[in-house]
C-alpha cells in the first residue's frame, strides 16, 4: 500500500527564552506513513510533541527539518495559498470545537462555508450537502439555525466532524478530539468516527495521550516521549508485546478492571518497572531522551543517541533492545509481573 502521508525525519523547534539560549526541540527526526483509509494513533504523555506534529502535518507549524509528503507531493514548505488548496484534502477536528467553530454563526452556517467557499458549491446544492452532513453525525436538520453554545460538548464535536468532513477530506488530523467528552459520549464520537470512515474512506492521524483509546481504534500505533519515537507498530503487537520500556510504562499505567490484579501488579511494579514521573532528570544531551526515567539504562544510554531498530514490520529506538533475544531483562520482569497479575 503507497502511503498517503509519509513524514520523514521531521524536527519542529521552538524559541524559548532569549536569543542566546538553544531553541526547545519540540520534535526530534520523526517519521511514519498513513496509508489510504488507514487510522495512525499518535500516544505519548502530556508535552510529547503530538498537537506540534499534527500542527506541522496542518501546515501550522514550520518544521525546522525533514519533510512531509501527501499523496507524493512534497508539501512541507508550501505558502499559504497553496496550503489553501491542501486544507479540502487534510482536515481537523480539536479537543475544543470552539476552536474550530466561530460561537457567533449558525451551525448549519458554519457547516455550509467550507461547502461554498472550497467545495464551490451553489447555495441549493450545499444547503443540501450540509443537511446531508447533520444527518451522518446523527443530528436532525432543524439544529442548523442555533448557536454553537447551546449544544452539548458531545453534540458541538459531532458538528465539529461534520465540518471537518464537508470538504471530504482524504486525512483528518484528530488531536485529542474525544478526551474531553464523558465515556458514553466519547464511545459514541468514536463509533461515528469509525462508521464515517469506512463511509469515505478518510485516513486519520488519531492523537491521544490514552494508550488504551488508541488501541482500540488505531491499526498501527506511532509512541512517542519527548518529541522522539519510542516505537512504532501494528496495534496488536505493540500492545500485546511492548518493546520499549517507555511503551510498557505507559501499558502498566492502564488500570487493570479486577481490583486483586490490579493491586498485584502495583506491588510487583513498585519493585521493577516502575518508571517515576516527578523526579525525572533531563535528558542527557547526546544519549536516550528516556534514560534517566529508564529502569534499565545502562551507560551507553547516557552517551549515545539509540537508532531505530527494524524489528518484523516495527521499530524500537533502545540501545538495550537486542533484535535476536528482545529485552531480556524487561521480559523477565514483565513476566514476573504477568505471573503475579494471573496468580
Ligand atoms: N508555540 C509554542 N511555543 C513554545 N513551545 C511550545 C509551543 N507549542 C508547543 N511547545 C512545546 O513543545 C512541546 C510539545 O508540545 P505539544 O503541545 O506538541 O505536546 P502534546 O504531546 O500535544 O501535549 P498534550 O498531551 O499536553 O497536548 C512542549 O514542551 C511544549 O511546551
Ligand atoms: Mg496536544
Amino acid at each position: 500500500m503507497s502511503a498517503l502521508l509519509r513524514v520523514e525525519g521531521l524536527v519542529v523547534e521552538f524559541r524559548v527564552g532569549g536569543w542566546r539560549s538553544p531553541p526547545l526541540r519540540a520534535v526530534d527526526d520523526v517519521s511514519f506513513e498513513i496509508g489510504p483509509g488507514e487510522t495512525v494513533g499518535l500516544v505519548g504523555e502530556s508535552g510529547s510533541g503530538k498537537s506540534t506534529i499534527g500542527r506541522a502535518v496542518l501546515g501550522l507549524q514550520r518544521a525546522a527539518a525533514g519533510r512531509i509528503i501527501f499523496d507524493g507531493d512534497d508539501i512541507t514548505d508550501r505558502t499559504a495559498s497553496q496550503r489553501r488548496e491542501l486544507a479540502k484534502a487534510i482536515s481537523a477536528v480539536f479537543q475544543d470545537p470552539y476552536s474550530s467553530l466561530n460561537p457567533a454563526i449558525s451551525v448549519g452556517r458554519s457547516i455550509l462555508e467550507p461547502l461554498l467557499v472550497q467545495r464551490k458549491l451553489d447555495d441549493a446544492a450545499g444547503q443540501l450537502k450540509a443537511g446531508e452532513l447533520l444527518e451522518a453525525v446523527r443530528l436532525p436538520k432543524d439544529v442548523s439555525k442555533r448557536l454553537p453554545h447551546s449544544f452539548s460538548g458531545g453534540q458541538r464535536q459531532r458538528i465539529a466532524i461534520a465540518r471537518s468532513l464537508s470538504t471530504e477530506p482524504r486525512l483528518l488530523v484528530c488531536d485529542e478530539a474525544v478526551s474531553a467528552l464523558d465515556v458514553i459520549t466519547r464511545a459514541q464520537v468514536l463509533n461515528l468516527l469509525e462508521d464515517l470512515q469506512s463511509r469515505t474512506n478518510v485516513a486519520l492521524l488519531f492523537i491521544a495521550h490514552d494508550i488504551p483509546i488508541v488501541g482500540h481504534h488505531a491499526r498501527r500505533i506511532v509512541v512517542l516521549y519527548r518529541g522522539r519515537i519510542m516505537e512504532q507498530g501494528l496495534t496488536e503487537d505493540v500492545i500485546n508485546r511492548p518493546l520499549h520500556p517507555y511503551t510498557r510504562a505507559l501499558l502498566a499505567a492502564v488500570p487493570l478492571l479486577d481490583p486483586e490484579q490490579q493491586s498485584a501488579r502495583r506491588e510487583s511494579r513498585a519493585a521493577s518497572v516502575s518508571v517515576s514521573t516527578a523526579n525525572a532528570a533531563p535528558p542527557p544531551a547526546e544519549g536516550c531522551v528516556f534514560a534517566p526515567r529508564c529502569p534499565y539504562a545502562a551507560d551507553v544510554c547516557q552517551t549515545k543517541r539509540p537508532l531505530d531498530l527494524s524489528v518484523s514490520g516495527r521499530t524500537v529506538q533502545c540501545h538495550l533492545f537486542d533484535p535476536d533475544s528482545g529485552h531480556p531483562q524487561a521480559d523477565a520482569e514483565l513476566s514476573a509481573l504477568d505471573r503475579a497479575a494471573s496468580s
